[in-house]
């Protein structure tokens, strides 16, 4: 067994995650948290909230999951989101066409379908399931259709990023925030992409969860207020440069900058937030490493982005957050397709002169030729150049719809004003985090096998060496013996820790070492064991999961022992 099959047979046993839809045979691609799963998500959840909507004051909004069409035209994803899929023409089995080729080529999902089929074709890759002869790749769109409404309905995707919300909610949210760059909305859901061969379990669902911060910054504004907080944080660096000679290379975030092989600040800083959060969650240090996109495989929207990477057992390294400049194009685009600006005013500390042409058309032409539409067609007219207002025809878009302005109708000319702002489309910073991903490498990384004395002898254990603040048990209660003298005085101090808000489990089926060893693999950092002492002097023994040491502790005020232990 390699080691991720270790902690999935680990993980289906203790309850942690486990195929959905066993009953019924199973579907690639889905999977279901069960209750120490659940609650190992949720704590995840939390710190990430307690960073960036808590510390951040990325204010944490909630939209559909099912999206309609226009938002999915307007952001590329109907026209442009899809991989190369690849049919066996014997079996019929589906694979990813890049995938067929990543052994042999390095970046092979920046490959034409073109280059793939010849890749294939040269190196006599045949289907891996059946060895019969491959189709020609061609591209798959990844997004789950629907319909809304009842009969043929209105066209619906299931989202296949969070971030999109936010993006569609720019004016609100810029309202909420009173236009003040920057400012953020995050968003923490399910997100659907109709993976072709999602052979990789828990490392590629169909559905999953993803944690994405959207930052919206002035353009011009690179600098970011608390860079000084990370400044001597060491990073992993793995930039386009490195992956050229093949090193990952190792400095503070502050040099990165100096040496502009982070671009900017904002970047680097959500870089940074990003490390921190994985090494808090418990993601080894020396597994982690930013990988920074070649141009070729870039997302459309984006200019600059830097993956979070986590080494694994059996996949190697793989992407768990990508960290993205997206410039101005989602609210471009979205701006562009439902035909509202999608701006902030930003008031200048003072006004300013500023040399502006002053377009002056003629009303009472324009009446008659727009009708109800010429005050609309006469704003956006001082919107354009001189070179645009020098035409014979002059064309203006007003809500979607196209307009031709002859210039005799108007005149400009240049003057110096004063103004007291201008408007901005802001550029996005995006964080964005896969859940799953990291819930499973967390799992992975506390993942350890040792010998261990018991009773005289050598045996082996499994311990998940989870951080304090992810375990999904904090802290177990067991009764020495299944007795009631024993039994009572355990319950009650499980409820004494409850009070506290800790997370309690009781346990008191089977011998004590086996309640041990149960609670050492679902990573449970602390035991507190009752026995015949308690009732004689009034202590219990705290057990560490690590060391396996034993200590005793009074009753009275076990619960501010263990919150300090947990949280100190
Ligand atoms: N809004 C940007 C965006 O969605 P992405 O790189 O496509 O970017 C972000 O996705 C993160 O979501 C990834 O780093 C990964 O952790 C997670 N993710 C993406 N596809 C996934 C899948 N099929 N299964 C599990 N996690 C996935």
């Amino acid at each position: 067994m390699d080691r991720y099959e270790q902690v999935i047979e680990l993980a289906k046993r203790r309850g942690f995650l486990w195929n959905s839809f066993e009953l019924y045979g199973g579907a690639a691609g889905f999977y279901d948290y069960g209750p120490l799963g659940s609650t190992l998500k949720r704590r995840i959840e939390q710190i990430w909230r307690e960073l960036y909507v808590i510390h951040e004051g990325f204010m944490e909004i909630e939209t559909p999951t099912i999206g309609i069409e226009d938002v999915f035209v307007a952001s590329g994803h109907v026209g442009g989101f899809s991989d190369p899929l690849c049919e066996c023409k014997e079996c019929g089995e589906a694979f990813r066409a890049d995938h067929l080729v990543d052994k042999i080529v390095e970046i092979a999902d920046a490959l034409s379908n073109e280059e793939l089929d010849r890749l294939i074709k040269e190196n006599n890759i045949g289907c891996p399931e059946c060895g019969g002869e491959l189709g020609e790749a061609y591209e798959f769109n990844l997004m789950f259709k629907t319909s809304i409404g009842p009969g043929t309905g209105r066209q619906g995707y299931m989202r296949p990023e969070t971030a999109q919300g936010m993006f569609v909610n720019f004016q609100r949210l810029s309202r909420y925030y009173r236009e003040k760059l920057p400012f953020g909305a995050t968003q923490i859901g399910k997100s659907y992409r109709n993976e072709i061969s999602p052979r990789q379990g828990v490392i590629r669902l169909r559905e999953f969860t993803q944690a994405e911060a959207e930052i919206f910054t002035h353009p011009e504004e690179k600098t970011h207020p608390n860079i000084g907080r990370f400044e001597d944080v060491t990073l992993n660096l793995y930039s386009d440069e490195a992956q050229q000679k093949g090193v990952i290379e190792q400095m503070t975030v502050r040099e990165a900058i100096d040496r502009k092989i982070i671009a900017h600040e904002f970047l680097a800083y959500h870089i940074a937030l990003t490390n921190n959060f994985l090494q808090r969650v418990g993601i080894a240090a020396d597994k982690l490493r930013f990988r920074q996109h070649q141009k070729d495989e870039m997302a459309h929207y984006a200019i600059d982005c830097w993956d979070a990477e986590i080494l694994t057992d059996r996949f190697g390294w793989i992407e768990v957050v990508g960290i993205a400049d997206r410039t101005d194009y989602d609210l471009m685009a979205h701006a562009k397709t439902s035909g509202t600006e999608l701006v902030v005013h930003v008031e200048y500390d003072e006004p300013k002169m500023i040399e502006q042409f002053v377009v002056k058309p003629n009303m009472a032409k324009m009446g008659p030729l727009f009708k109800g539409k010429a005050k609309t067609v006469a704003d956006a007219l001082k919107e354009l150049s001189s070179d645009e207002l020098d035409k014979e025809e002059i064309k203006v878009t007003v809500d979607g719809e196209d307009f031709t302005v002859p210039s005799d109708i108007i005149s400009y000319t240049q003057e110096t004003v004063k103004v007291s702002g201008e408007k901005i489309v802001p550029h996005v910073i995006e964080p964005s985090y896969g859940i799953d991903r990291i819930l499973y490498c967390t799992m992975e990384h506390a993942f350890e096998e040792e010998m261990v004395a018991a009773e005289g002898e050598e045996e082996e254990r499994i311990v998940l060496r989870f951080q304090n603040e992810v375990a999904p048990v904090q802290v177990a209660i067991l009764p020495l013996l299944t007795r009631e003298e024993l039994m009572d005085p355990a319950k009650q101090i499980a409820e004494k820790l409850r009070n506290r808000g800790l997370l309690v489990a009781y346990d008191d089926s089977r011998a004590i070492g086996r309640r041990y060893r149960r609670n050492d693999e679902i990573g449970t950092p602390y035991s507190i064991t009752i026995d015949y002492d308690t009732l004689e002097d009034n202590s219990v023994t705290i057990r560490d999961r690590d060391t396996m040491e034993q200590v005793r502790a009074p009753v009275d005020g076990i619960e501010d022992v263990i919150y300090d232990l947990v949280y100190g």
